[in-house]
C-alpha cells in the first residue's frame, strides 16, 4: 500500500490533517520503537521509553507556548468534554475548602458563553450542581437575528459576579468560528480589566482548537488552559491540562466539607502526583504528539507557526470578502471575532451552497461542510495545512465566484 496521499486536502475540524511526515514516523514507532523490536502501543507505560515521551511532551509544550513556572503540564484523558465535568468538580473542591462556609447557592460559577462549546460546558456545570451558574454574557443577545453566535460581544455586556468560584470561558469557537482577538485594544480581547487578579479568581480557557497555532496571551493569569489535542496536537484521546499549583487542591478534603466526590481518574492533583501516570495513557496520541511537537519546533517553533497560520487566513478571508462583496456568501462572523482556525461562512442562492461543497468535494478538498448543527460551509486551517494547499483552496473559491456570482 502507497503512503501517498496528495489526491486531496482534509479540511476536517478536527480530528483533522497531521504533518504526512510525522504520520509516517508514527507508523515505523508502531511497528518497532527505536529499535526495541516493540511497538510503541506495545510498551510497558511504567517503561523507561515511554516516561521519556511523557517527560519531553511536558518540556515541548512547555517551550512553544512560554508555560510559566507557576503552571503544571499534565496529561489525561476523557477529551475536552471530560474537562467540561473536571473544571466544576476540581474547582468547586478548591472554593470549599476556601470558604467552606457558604452554601451552594452563594458559590457561582461564571460561564462567558461565545459559541455552542461553552454552552456546552455551562450545561454541563448546571446538570452537575454544587453550585449556580452565571451566564456572564451570552453572545447569541449581540447577534443579528439573536440565534447566532457571530461575535465577541463588548466588553460593557460582561456582568461578572463578584467573587466566582470560576470563570470560564473557549478561546476558539471551533463550530461558530469565534474566536477572542489576542489583541488587548481590539473590542474582541477577553476582557482581563473586569477580573481583579488580587482575587485569584481562577480563570479558566477551552483551547482545544487554538492549541499551539500561536502564543497564548496571559497564559500566567489562567488558572486552566485545556485542550483535547485532535486539532493541531495528535490523535483523539489525549487532553492537556496546563494548571496553575494552586488549583492542584485535595478533593477528599474538600469532600469531607461536603463538596462532591472527583472521580479519581478526574482529580488534577492525583494526575499531577502520579506525572499524569495514575492509569494507562493514551499512549500512542502522546507518542505522535511529541513527534508533531518536535516537527514544530523544525520549523520554528511558535512564531514561525503564528505567522503561516496568521497568512493562511488572511487570503481565506479575503477571498470569502470579495464573494461576501459580489453577494454570493455571508461570513457568520464579524470580523473582529473572526477565528483563524475555522472559517465559517454561508453560499447565498438557490441550490449554491450544496454546488460549491458538491465542487469542492470533486475537486478534493475535503469535509467542508458546517458542523451538523449549524449547516453552511467550515473551512478549518489547522497547523497541518499548508500555505499552499490554502492558497489552492484560495484559488478554487475565487473561480467559484467567477462562475456563480451575479
Ligand atoms: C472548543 C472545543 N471544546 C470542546 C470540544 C469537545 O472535545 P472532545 O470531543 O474531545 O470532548 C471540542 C471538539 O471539537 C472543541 O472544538
Amino acid at each position: 500500500m502507497s503512503l501517498e496521499r496528495t489526491q486531496v486536502i482534509n479540511f476536517n475540524s478536527g480530528p483533522c490533517a497531521l504533518p504526512t511526515s510525522v504520520l509516517e514516523e508514527a507508523a515505523k514507532g508502531l511497528i518497532n520503537y527505536k529499535g526495541t523490536g516493540i511497538g510503541l502501543a506495545e510498551l510497558s507505560h511504567r517503561s523507561g521509553y515511554f516516561g521519556a515521551i511523557v517527560n519531553d511532551l511536558a518540556a515541548l509544550i512547555r517551550t512553544q507556548l512560554d508555560v510559566p513556572p507557576t503552571h503544571e503540564v499534565l496529561f489525561t484523558q476523557g477529551g475536552a468534554t471530560g474537562q467540561f465535568s473536571a473544571v466544576v468538580l476540581n474547582l468547586l473542591a478548591r472554593h470549599r475548602l476556601l470558604y467552606p462556609e457558604l452554601t451552594d447557592e452563594e458559590r457561582v460559577m461564571d460561564y462567558v458563553v461565545t459559541g455552542n462549546w461553552s454552552k456546552k460546558a455551562s450545561e454541563e456545570a448546571t446538570r452537575l450542581g454544587g453550585g449556580v451558574v452565571n451566564i456572564v454574557t451570552d453572545a447569541r443577545t449581540v447577534s443579528e437575528d439573536h440565534k447566532t453566535f457571530a461575535s465577541i460581544p463588548p466588553h460593557g455586556s460582561f456582568q461578572f459576579s463578584k467573587k466566582p468560584a470560576f470563570v470560564y470561558y473557549c478561546e476558539n469557537e471551533t463550530i461558530d468560528g469565534v474566536q477572542f482577538s489576542t489583541d488587548p485594544k481590539s473590542s474582541a480581547s477577553f476582557p482581563w480589566e473586569a477580573i481583579k487578579e488580587e482575587d485569584f479568581v481562577p480563570v479558566v480557557g477551552d483551547y482545544s482548537s487554538s492549541f499551539l497555532s500561536r502564543p497564548i496571551p496571559d497564559i500566567a493569569r489562567h488558572a486552566l488552559i485545556y485542550a483535547g489535542a485532535q486539532k493541531n496536537l495528535g490523535p483523539a484521546g489525549l487532553t492537556v491540562l496546563i494548571v496553575r499549583k494552586d488549583c492542584l487542591v485535595d478533593t477528599d478534603a474538600a469532600a469531607k466539607l461536603g463538596a462532591q466526590p472527583v472521580p479519581i481518574t478526574m482529580d488534577w492533583k492525583v494526575i499531577h502526583a502520579n506525572n499524569s501516570l495514575y492509569n494507562t495513557p493514551p499512549m500512542f496520541a502522546m507518542y505522535v504528539s511529541q513527534l508533531v511537537l518536535e516537527h514544530a519546533q523544525s520549523l520554528g517553533g511558535m512564531p514561525a507557526i503564528t505567522l503561516m497560520n496568521e497568512r493562511k487566513k488572511d487570503i481565506l478571508y479575503e477571498v470569502l470578502d470579495e464573494g461576501a462583496a459580489k453577494g454570493l456568501f455571508r461570513l457568520r462572523v464579524h470580523k473582529d471575532s473572526r477565528s483563524w482556525m475555522n472559517q465559517t461562512f454561508h453560499v447565498l442562492g438557490e441550490g449554491k451552497e450544496e454546488l460549491f461543497l458538491e465542487q469542492a468535494d470533486k475537486a478534493g478538498f475535503k469535509a467542508l461542510a458546517g458542523h451538523r448543527s449549524v449547516g453552511g460551509v467550515r473551512v478549518s486551517l489547522y497547523n497541518a495545512i499548508s500555505e499552499e494547499q490554502t492558497a489552492v483552496l484560495v484559488n478554487f473559491i475565487r473561480e467559484f465566484i467567477k462562475q456563480n456570482a451575479a
